[in-house]
Formats: C-alpha cells, structure tokens, sequence
C-alpha cells in the first residue's frame, strides 16, 4: 500500500469523525463508518506474514476461547474483585495450573483478557470489556455452537466440495452437514436429537445472531407503520406471524414496542415443536398476546390472512430451490392486497463484503446448504414466486435489512 492510499484512509477516518452529529461514540453510523474505514487502515498497515500466522493458527484460538468457556475463566475474571493468578483459576481444580497459563497467553495476545500484576509482583489476570463480553449467554453459546457443532462440519470441507467437483448444493440435495455426519437429517433434526444443541443454539439465537453488536430490525423497523397499524380483523385474527421465531425474542421486542398501538390482534411465534417446547422450559417470558405454536414451515401455513408474516434470518439457511417451496407455501396463506411478507436477513453488497457477513455466507452453505444474499438476488427470488417488492429497509448500523413484500 502506498502512502497515498494510507493519506486517503486517514483522510477518510478525519472526515467521518468531522461529520459526527454530537457525541461521536453514541452516534451509531458514524462509528460504523469509523470500524469500516480503521479496518481497511489496519489492513494496509498489517504485515502479511502477521495475518498468514494469524491464519494458520486460528484454529488454536477458537480452542482455548472455548477450553477458556468450559473452565469459567471469563466468568470468574469478570466477578472477581482483585486481579487472579493461574493458581487462583485452577484453585476449584477444573483443571491444571499450567494449561491455564498457556490458555491464557493467548486468549491475552487476541485481547480477550488482561494481564497484570498481583500487589506482591506475581504473573496475574483481570477482566477487560472483551472478558466481560465474553459472558454474555447468547455470546458464549454462539462459541459454543461453531466450536462444537460447526468445526467439525467444516473439517470435512475440503473433502466434501472435493467430492462435488466444487459445485454448490443443488435442490434438496446433501449439503456438506450431511456429508460430514453420514447423515440424511437436515442440520435442525440432527441437532435436535443431540443433548442440549438446541437450547444452546436457541440461546445463541437470543442475542441477535449471537451478537451484541448487530442492530435488530425490532429495534429501528417501524413495524407500526408498515403493517401494525392496518391490521383488519375481519381478514383473520393474527396480526404478526413469526415464522421459524426461535423462542419469541423479537416478537417479544415489538410487542413491547408497539403492542398498545394495536387494536386487539394476535401476535404469534411459530417454530420447531423442540424449539416452542424450550420457551416454558427456559423460563423465557412472553407477553400475554404472545401464542406459541409448533410448526414447520415445510408444510401449510395453518395460519391463513395474518396482516404480516415475517421470516427473520431463515432464508439464509435454504437455498434459492428450498426457498421457493417455503415462500410458495406462505403465499397461500397470504391476502391479496392485505397481507404483508417480511423478510429480515442480511443484505450483502456486491463488493466489499465486511467479514462477518461472508463466513456468515460459507457457514450457512455448511450447515444447510444456504447462502447470503445481495439485494439483486434477493429481489430475483420473490419475484421469481409471484411477490413484488415493496422496499427494502435498509439497517442504520451493522445488521439485517428488512424487505418488504406483497403478493404481486
Ligand atoms: C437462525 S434461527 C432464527 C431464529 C429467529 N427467527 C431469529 O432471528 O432469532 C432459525 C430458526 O428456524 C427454525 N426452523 C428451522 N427449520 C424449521 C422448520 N422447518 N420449520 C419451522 N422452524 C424451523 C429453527 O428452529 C430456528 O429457531
């Protein structure tokens, strides 16, 4: 990289802080922009060699975050009120003394903790945010999930699209999880006859797509004006389907939202009976016009003439032949006119594609065979089923947009 390009970067970096409305720090775009611009800076600046190591050994990463998990050592740094020796970790003999230091160097050298030193001059370790962040539930239980359950799927890559030719999943197809498990379940099946993969999973799906850091469309949609507010009921009860919701998170968030705007209509949440049947299980509390139903969006939507169904973060695991079938089932539930398809997922740009949204893409090829999509692909799918499109919202910081559709 030239020191031209290096000028323009930071010229860039000065410009975004300059446009800031006010507090820069609480001004989400504005800091969105600012991680974007340091990112492509610190990407000039890095020395290859760095990032080939990184690469090499980013595998013994992910094993000491997860061993790290397993032996609470976040969770104790974080409520410790002193800073913590080896031994002070290893005291309730979760494990040896000497596995934790070397976990902890280099959960140290990628920033998930701290090091310092005890009053008396000894080796020891303290929280920081990352630490802090690191006990979030749905946080862990997203490392949890793509340590236990992904990796191994993702070893067995190279054999698998060895064995395809390089060729993406076609139709309904195996797709490399069944590959990798010599399987004929699709991925949620499979997982939901492991021991505590879903409820780990459904944790993991509390936070939103296990970050902390994505804005929800429950958050910023004016779900009110699009289709809240209209709601008919003489054209059926429901006002708001979740379709494949998970344990009722976002729903939840709308109701508490916009609930009181609403005259009388039903909110529901749909999903895999294992995955409704863990919302009583964990306790998790939904407002009182919150139902709860088991279903599966491969088969006919009971639900006929609800003014609006969304499908959040579902599409992502299908790809474009399964997708039709799912959305060619919704639309006859679907009113001409009235009824509203919703689609919150994230939307790729053509280029210049930020990380998280890419492995985003490959996993969700590995696990199910999905794949993200751009706005284009995505306008081509609905259309291609008879939907037109009315908008696409767009997020006002990192996360999923939100495409709006009527029957055509
Ligand atoms: C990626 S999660 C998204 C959950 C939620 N919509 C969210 O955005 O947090 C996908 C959800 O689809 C559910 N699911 C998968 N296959 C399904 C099917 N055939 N019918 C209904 N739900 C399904 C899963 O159990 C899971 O809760």
């Amino acid at each position: 990289m030239s020191s031209k390009e290096i000028q323009s970067l930071i010229g860039r970096i000065n410009s975004i802080h300059a446009s800031a409305k006010g507090d820069i720090a609480s001004d989400k775009t504005a800091t969105y922009q600012l991680l974007l611009a340091s990112r492509q800076l610190n990407a000039a600046l890095e020395d290859p060699s760095e990032i080939a190591t990184f690469n090499a050994f980013s595998g013994i990463q992910l094993m000491c975050v997860r061993l790290a998990i397993e032996l609470r050592i976040f969770e104790k740094l974080a409520s410790a009120e002193k800073p913590l020796t080896a031994a002070d970790l290893a005291a309730d003999g979760c494990a040896e003394e000497g596995l934790i230091v070397s976990v902890a160097r280099v959960l140290g050298s990628k920033g998930f903790l701290a090091e310092t030193k005890t009053s008396d001059g000894n080796n020891a370790l303290v929280a920081n945010p990352m630490t802090r962040h690191m006990t979030v539930p749905s946080v862990r239980a997203r490392s949890i999930f793509h340590y236990d359950s992904g990796l191994p799927i993702l070893t067995q890559g190279l054999s698998y699209f060895r064995s395809t030719n390089f060729r993406l999943q076609k139709g309904h197809d195996p797709c490399l999880f069944q590959f990798a498990h010599d399987t004929t379940d699709d991925s949620y099946v499979f997982f939901s006859k492991q021991p505590g993969v879903m409820e780990n999973f459904s944790t993991y799906m509390q936070g939103y797509l296990g970050s902390e850091g994505y804005y929800a469309p429950a958050e910023w949609f004016p779900f009110d004006e699009v289709c809240l507010r209209d709601f008919d009921p003489g054209r059926g009860e429901y006002v708001y389907v979740d379709v494949g919701g998970g344990k009722g998170q976002h729903v939840q968030r709308i109701v508490e939202r916009f609930g009181d705007g609403v005259q009388g209509g039903k909110f529901l949440v749909q999903d895999l009976g294992p995955v409704i049947e863990d919302i009583d299980k964990s306790g998790m509390a939904l407002d009182a016009r919150i139902e709860k139903q088991a279903y599966d969006y491969m088969t006919p939507q009971p639900i006929r003439g609800a003014r609006a169904y969304m499908f959040e973060n579902i599409f992502h695991y299908h790809n474009d032949f399964v997708s039709k079938d799912i959305l060619e089932i919704v639309k006859e539930a679907m009113v001409p006119g009235y009824s509203k398809l919703l689609i919150s997922t994230l939307i790729l740009p053509e280029q210049g594609v930020p990380f998280a949204l890419a492995v985003m893409d490959v996993m969700t090829n590995c696990v199910n065979g999905g794949r993200e999509r751009t706005e284009a692909e995505l306008r081509a799918l609905l259309e291609s089923c008879g939907f037109r499109i009315v908008k696409f919202w767009y997020p006002p910081a990192a996360g999923n947009g939100v495409i709006e559709a009527e029957l055509a």
